[in-house]
């Protein structure tokens, strides 16, 4: 590889034998490796988790956001560094403490989307899709990079829709007070305004070997990896097999996975859409459950057959999934069957 990087990028080893792999100009060690097949640990590609940290051990790399939460400074002065926001200025050679995973099927690309279409679902929520020109290559579950304009880093969003030929990729998306991610889809970004989408990526995917129960556990924006599943879920898999979704907000303005869901005619069908709300002081009359979702959740499944026997994917903001995680283990259910994103 070159030394000087330019066009050929640079070269990156991993120390114990590990495999080598070529990191173009521009791109992250993290995205890099997964474009090589090369399964470095990681979970949220953006910089909050930690999941992918790295030792450096010869060379350079550029820290794309030395703020990161996923990383305390007296790591990073140890040496250790987000692969996810690494970007190599020479030949590298780093030490990845967590096993590999060699031989990824699904290989993420960047290339440009054009926004088609913008609804918005409720008063902070938008369903927003992109078209590519090439076919929307994911597992139901996984998300996808997006680069918005003036906004410094890229945004993780979780495809809703089902993966197609015709290059669509549909993203529910909750509007975070003062986000800069936010501002520049709700506000800036019109029809036919062009980004760049880089996917696909993410371990939350529907396991399609599976023919277990499903439950779906989602909080605000978690709705959209849990619409992709539930479609694929579905459309395959045996017909007698239940599947349940638990969608909570603060009210009853908050929530549409119950619209989103009427859309379409197997999802009607299939699912069954638990909505609650969370807010105490909200004293109008409400025809769902109230309480936190994973308390909602936990009183239908200890009311129901065995939780063991089920799957669960889960998303939402940290409070929330790490609070399902907790009621699901409380309930003996295997971590082998827990499926989840944290959108940190
Ligand atoms: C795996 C995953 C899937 C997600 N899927 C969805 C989804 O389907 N729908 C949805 O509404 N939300 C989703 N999110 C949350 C989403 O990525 C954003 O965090 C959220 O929308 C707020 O973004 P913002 O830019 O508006 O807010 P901001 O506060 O501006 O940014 C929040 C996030 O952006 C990243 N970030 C901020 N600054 C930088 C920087 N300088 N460099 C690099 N990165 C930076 C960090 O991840 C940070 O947590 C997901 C998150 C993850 C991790
Ligand atoms: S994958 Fe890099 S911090 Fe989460």
């Amino acid at each position: 590889m070159s030394a000087e990087g330019g066009a050929a990028g640079y070269s990156i080893r991993l120390t114990d034998g590990g495999p080598e792999f070529a990191c173009m100009p521009g791109d992250t060690v993290l995205r890099a490796a997964l474009r090589s097949g090369i399964g470095l640990p990681y979970e949220c590609g953006s910089g909050g988790c930690g999941t992918c940290r790295v030792q450096l051990k010869s060379g350079e790399l550029e820290d794309l956001w030395p703020d990161a939460p996923g990383l305390t400074a007296r790591s990073r002065d140890r040496g250790f560094r987000l692969a996810c926001q690494s970007r190599p200025h020479s030949d590298c050679t780093i030490t990845v403490r967590v096993p590999l995973k060699l031989g990824l099927e699904q290989r993420p690309r960047r290339r440009s989307a054009v926004l088609v279409s913008k609804i918005a679902m409720t008063h902070d929520i938008t369903e927003f899709t992109f078209k590519t020109a090439d076919p929307a290559e994911f597992l139901p579950g996984q998300f996808a990079l997006l680069s918005l304009p003036g906004v410094t880093g890229d945004r993780a969003y979780s495809m809703s829709n089902l993966p197609n030929e015709q290059g669509s990729w549909s993203f529910v998306i909750k509007r975070m007070t003062e986000g800069a991610g936010g501002r520049a889809l709700f506000d800036s970004m019109s029809v036919d305004d062009q980004i760049m989408l880089d996917g696909p990526y993410g371990l939350a995917h529907l396991r399609a070997d599976s023919t277990r129960d499903i439950v779906c556990i989602a909080g605000g924006s978690g709705l959209s990896p849990m619409l992709s599943i539930l479609s694929a879920a579905s459309r395959s898999g045996p017909r007698e097999r239940k599947l349940d979704f638990f969608y909570g907000g603060r009210r009853p303005a908050d929530l549409c996975a119950s619209t989103m869901i009427e859309r379409d005619a197997l999802l009607r069908k299939r699912v069954s859409c638990f909505s609650s709300i969370s807010d105490s002081t909200y004293a109008e009359p409400w025809g769902g459950a109230r309480g936190f979702v994973h308390e909602v959740a936990r009183r239908s499944l200890e009311a129901g057959s065995d939780p063991t026997s089920k799957d669960y994917y889960f998303c939402g903001p940290p409070a929330m999934t790490d609070a399902v995680q907790r009621m699901l283990l409380d309930l003996k259910v295997p971590v082998s069957q827990m499926f989840y994103d944290r959108f940190v």
